[in-house]
């Protein structure tokens, strides 16, 4: 059982969000989406790595034709922000011209996005609109306003399905909120 592996490494995962619910909500996200861009292809910019799962399920059920692209930000250290944003890998697409759609894993203050957001659109994009599974709203520092949400949250530090804890705990299948237990070893 995945909870089980990481209580015994000292880590108290709570269940937020059952793989059930995410399929759920990205069944209705891609309906959305389908019927908004009928007609038209999508460039989607999936945001590594955190976003991958989401990418992979979400285009898959998909009624428009899709290229899939990738790019690469940093802003987190631990669970805290360090308030810096770096492009590490940036698109191999050209996106002028193109409906434009950035998938996320997760907007919490926004800052993340705005910059990625900045960047895409001075390379004139026909569209460009932010499809996120998670959104920590109430945590938002900066402008940016996904079109598409999968999940609309409160807080609490999220892992699994894509989400991470210093690169770990990507693989689980649902979404928990992590503590770590008093005494627990990492
Ligand atoms: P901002 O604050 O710029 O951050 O909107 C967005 C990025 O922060 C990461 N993030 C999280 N990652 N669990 C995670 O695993 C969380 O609860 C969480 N909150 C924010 C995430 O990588 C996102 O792209
Ligand atoms: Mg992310």
């Amino acid at each position: 059982m995945e909870r089980q592996l990481w209580l015994d490494r000292g880590f108290d995962l709570q269940l937020r969000y059952s793989k059930d619910r995410i399929n759920a909500e990205i069944a209705r996200l891609a309906a959305e989406i389908s019927s908004d861009f009928q007609g038209q292809s999508l460039l989607i910019v999936v945001v590594l790595k955190g976003a991958f799962f989401f990418a992979a399920d979400l285009v898959r059920e998909l009624k428009v034709p899709v290229e899939l692209d990738y790019v690469t930000l940093s802003s987190y250290a631990g669970t805290s922000t360090t308030g810096t944003v770096a492009i590490e890998k940036d698109l191999a697409a050209d996106i002028a011209g193109r409906h434009v759609l950035v998938l996320e894993d997760i907007v919490d203050t926004g800052l993340t996005l705005t910059r990625l957001m900045d960047l895409l659109q001075q390379r004139g994009p026909e569209s460009l609109n932010i499809c996120t599974l998670i959104d920590k709203k109430e945590r938002r520092q900066a402008e940016v306003e996904p079109k598409y949400v999968g999940i609309a949250c409160e807080g609490g530090f999220l892992v699994g399905y894509g989400l991470d804890l210093d690169e770990q705990m990507r693989e689980l299948s649902n979404i928990y909120e992590v503590r770590q237990t008093p005494g627990g070893v990492e």
